[in-house]
């Protein structure tokens, strides 16, 4: 029997999920989230409706899967967050590129917390439908009351009792530890949210108009193919939404025992995601049928078919429309709670965890102090009434700068620099009932990459060309690239500084095979 290479460290032992189940919900939890629900039906069909699952698909299958199955392994292999597996693989670089992903999950934090607040006042507000007659001019006016300067530090009641509230609910589930906070809370979320979006998504397809919001989502564009931007969409959209290349499943696969099946349950994952992608598709766009029918126009002449107008205007409009509103009105609200909660969960995750890791930090102490003071600074840039701006501007500039150079470096340096390949591959099969060889090789360390780097150097060049959103340049310049400097410049920080235990005194776990163990992989 292989022997399992002693603790070298004082550090308490990892963490580990109770079992394979609550594995998958939590990485289901993570993967399914603001990004499926309010993401994926817009920018479907902005490119090429029902053409666009070509695209999709291809996505999945060419980079989304197989660099979810590069941080399953990466993480499990190595066992440590993001910063501490990758120094483990390829060094200081390697740890520079671990702090750069949680830098970006610093970032996305920071704005995420701010969407599930709206959304918990929202759920608050479908009781009553608040809103009245005017949606729009509720959520920016009354509301947000969005102000004209980018900054302010005038506080917003509204917005801050709920933001203050997202951050404590967040903070307490992460302090109490991977098993009690993080896998309870989605053993019990996830199941909540499959059921609640099951049953609004079948309330929307009996509505009037149904068939033809469905049919302006799914008629195909097939001169959509041609267009470089629609399949740019594609990788961005499952990148996001299959939380990979951020440190996540990394993260969460550091946590699984020794003997694990790593690649069936990311296959699980990653479908069970893009359903849930789909199924919302249909149903926001079922109900976007439904109010174009009501208004006698049809869908492409409404306006806010994408985020946070689709969610925070259209929505709540149509809502106020619909027979049974405030109870459709609670069930999409409560959904988007739900999913943005365990995502959110995640991303703060792959931040505690690396601190943990390389200071010595106890949980509490990284999830009161450091989240703390995180939240801090959520609430001071999202409270105010300059909130909207900088959110679009940073969410932006976090997925598509950030994550996709983030894949691009890690794959090029695991892949080509360190050539981990034939090890990483030989790992995801040894316990794994669906093996992975050549095919899987190739994708991560050539197609991937080529891709993205084609992809991120696209999007920088429609950057520069024109302002993103119309913004102003000055206001880009220091909120959009200034976070991308902010991420570089404290990952080499945090890479020079020092670490409590030696990360580097560490034996990889000998190879599993079958044959050298008995049991089952769990
Ligand atoms: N994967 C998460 C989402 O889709 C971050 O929102």
């Amino acid at each position: 029997m292989a022997t399992q290479t002693a603790p070298v460290s004082t550090a308490p032992p990892r963490a580990q999920w109770t079992g394979q189940i609550g594995f998958i919900l939590s990485a289901i939890g993570s993967a399914v989230g603001l990004g499926n629900i309010w993401r994926f039906p817009g920018v479907a069909y902005e490119n090429g409706g029902g053409a666009f699952l070509i695209p999709y698909i291809i996505a999945l299958l060419t980079a989304g899967i197989p660099i979810l199955f590069l941080d399953y392994v990466i993480g499990h292999r190595f066992r440590g967050s993001a910063p501490l597996a990758l120094r483990r693989i390829a060094g200081r670089f390697g740890e520079g590129i671990g702090w750069f992903q949680v830098m970006i999950c610093v970032f996305i934090a920071i704005y995420y917390t701010a969407v599930l607040a709206w959304a918990a006042s929202f759920f608050v507000f479908s009781f009553d439908l608040r809103w009245g007659d005017d949606a729009a001019g509720f959520f920016v006016g009354d509301y947000l009351r969005v102000a004209e300067q980018p900054f302010t530090l005038e506080f917003v009641p509204s917005v801050l009792i709920p933001l203050v509230l997202m951050w404590v609910v967040a903070l307490v589930v992460l302090g109490a530890g991977v098993v009690k906070g993080v896998q309870r809370l989605n053993v019990i979320a996830i199941p909540l949210l499959v059921a609640g979006f099951l049953i609004l998504v079948i309330r929307a397809l009996f509505l009037p108009g149904a068939g033809e919001g469905l049919n302006a989502l799914f008629t195909p564009d097939f001169a959509a193919l041609a267009d470089p931007g629609v399949w740019i969409a594609a990788y961005g959209q499952i990148f996001f939404s299959l939380s990979v290349a951020f440190g996540i499943m990394m993260t969460y696969s550091s946590y699984r025992r020794r003997r694990s099946n790593l690649t069936t349950p990311g296959l699980v994952v990653a479908f069970g995601n893009s359903s849930f992608e789909i199924l919302a598709g249909i149903g926001v766009f079922a109900t976007l049928g439904f109010f174009a029918f009501q208004q006698g126009v049809t869908v492409s002449e409404l306006d806010g078919l994408t985020g946070v107008g689709l969610a925070f205007m259209t929505f709540p409009a149509l809502v106020a429309e619909m027979p049974g509103g405030p109870f459709f009105g609670v069930l999409f609200f409560g959904s988007l709670v739900l999913a943005g909660l365990t995502s959110l969960i995640s991303v703060m995750e792959v931040i505690l965890a690396a601190v943990m890791d390389k200071f010595g930090l106890t949980r509490a102490q990284a999830a009161y102090g450091l989240g703390g003071a995180l939240a801090v600074v959520s609430i001071v840039l999202f409270g105010t009434t300059s909130g909207l701006t900088a959110l679009d501007t940073i969410d932006n500039w976090a997925n598509n700068i950030g994550i996709v150079a983030s894949a691009v470096v890690m794959t090029v340096t695991v892949l080509w620099v360190r050539r981990s390949g034939g090890v990483l591959a030989r790992h995801l099969s040894a316990l794994s009932t669906f093996k992975v060889g050549r095919i899987w090789r190739f994708l991560v360390a050539v197609v991937a990459p080529l891709v993205l780097g084609y992809m991120l150097v696209q999007t920088v060049i429609g950057l520069i060309r024109e302002p993103y959103s119309g913004y102003d340049s000055g206001y880009l310049l220091f909120v959009g690239w200034g976070s991308i400097v902010v991420m570089v410049l404290a990952s080499v920080l945090l890479t020079m500084s020092r670490w409590r235990d030696d990360p580097d005194r560490f034996v990889p776990w000998p190879e599993l095979s079958v044959a050298s163990e008995r049991g089952d992989a769990r």
